[in-house]
């Protein structure tokens, strides 16, 4: 089994909402052979992060940055991960009230530093709350695993 590890903040309804379709796009029916985590950045240690072959992020974007508890996961994992991480394929959507793109660079910045994988384009889900958004984010975990399991990255 491929391991997933997918990490969300979800503060609210529609963040909750995003998390249980990035889930849904994850487990689609002909995608066997992921095996997925999903939890919050609280949860999760760099020990996790060393045991995934690939991971999804979510965060809210809150005065213009990631959420506080994606930073304090970054800076739990990022020492003790650096040199055993490197190159680890990984996803990124970001749920913001008017921009996101404050988080996108922050993110992309520490990304940068670990030589993670982006291997999709961010997806910034902005403005007023979209029930497309959940589709989106749907498509952006199935794409992630299917390209997991067929080992493409
Ligand atoms: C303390 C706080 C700061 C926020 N700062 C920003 C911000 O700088 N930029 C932005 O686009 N949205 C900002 N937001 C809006 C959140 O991104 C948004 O409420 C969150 O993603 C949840 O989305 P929802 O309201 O659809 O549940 C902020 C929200 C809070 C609570």
């Amino acid at each position: 089994m491929v391991k997933l590890l997918f990490l969300s903040h979800c503060p609210s309804p529609n963040t909750k909402a995003l998390r249980d379709a990035c889930l849904t796009g994850i487990q689609h029916p002909e995608i066997n052979n992921i095996e997925v985590t999903s939890c919050d950045y609280l949860s999760a240690s760099a020990e996790d992060l060393m045991a995934c072959d690939g991971i999804i992020l979510g965060t809210t974007e809150n005065f213009g940055y990631m959420a506080g508890l994606m930073k304090d996961f970054f800076e739990r994992i990022y020492y003790p991960c650096l040199e055993k991480t490197q190159a680890l394929p990984c996803a990124l959507y970001i749920r913001a009230g008017l921009d996101g793109e404050g988080s996108k660079v922050a993110i992309g910045k520490i990304l940068t530093g670990l030589k993670w994988k982006l291997v999709q384009e961010t997806l910034i889900l902005h403005g007023e709350y979209q029930k497309s958004f959940e589709d989106d984010v749907k498509e952006l975990g199935m794409n992630f695993a299917a390209g997991l399991e067929a080992g493409i990255y």
